[in-house]
């Protein structure tokens, strides 16, 4: 049994908590903790994978390429980013060294499940109204078990643990593609699956 959620009240002890997490071993080659930004309060919150290399640089997420893909769709779905509570699944960058280049690795189950306690103190501080989980790792998190993306994507589902989700891919997914008519295709439908959140949003403002 995980030891219960330390009663942490404010965005700042968050941050100060997710910085010196040894819960698991990425920490230990990971420049710092990236915590989520955005208001204290917000409805909207988006879930990504895990910092990148500029985001672990800078502790901010999505701020690197994959950020820009973000900001883009974010906009043309009528979403401010602003508005938005941004984090990850696992808040410190995971990588292998190449060279001079840092290699994104994945976050394996037990990394993504042992910082999923991080995300369900956001979620207590924030009361986002809807959770958006990007991509498979999020949706884990997010989910509370493994769940395929297309079973639930694009549609507003219950979660078992309160509160509500929308799971859709990572925008990472969309750099990755090189055929240019089915790159546009799949960022046409992210923005899509962000269109329903920003409707039901405005029905329920
Ligand atoms: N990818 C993510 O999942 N999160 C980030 O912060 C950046 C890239």
């Amino acid at each position: 049994m995980d030891k219960p959620l330390p009663d942490i009240r404010s965005h700042k002890a968050l941050r100060a908590a997710e910085n010196a997490c040894t819960r698991c071993p990425l920490y230990k080659n990971a420049t710092q903790a990236v915590p989520g930004v955005g208001p204290a309060r917000a409805r909207l919150m988006l879930v990504g994978e895990q910092p990148g290399d500029q985001e672990d640089k800078q502790g901010r997420p999505f701020v690197g390429p994959a950020g820009g893909v973000l900001d883009k769709a974010l906009a043309e779905a009528g979403l401010a980013r602003g508005d938005v509570f941004i984090t990850n699944a696992v808040k410190h960058f995971k990588f292998e060294p190449r060279g001079k280049r840092r290699l994104h690795k994945r976050p394996n189950a037990y990394e993504i499940d042992r910082c999923h306690w991080w995300l369900d103190i956001e979620r207590k501080l924030v009361k986002p109204s809807i959770v958006v989980a990007l991509g498979a790792t999020a949706l884990r998190s997010v989910a509370g078990r493994p769940l395929a993306i297309n079973k639930v994507r694009g549609r507003i589902v219950d979660l078992a643990n309160g509160g509500r989700m929308l799971a859709t891919i990572h925008p990472s997914y969309i750099l990755r593609i090189e055929d240019e008519a089915d790159k546009r295709a799949q960022y046409r439908r992210f923005v899509a699956d962000l269109k329903v959140c920003a409707k039901v949003l405005a029905r329920t403002a």
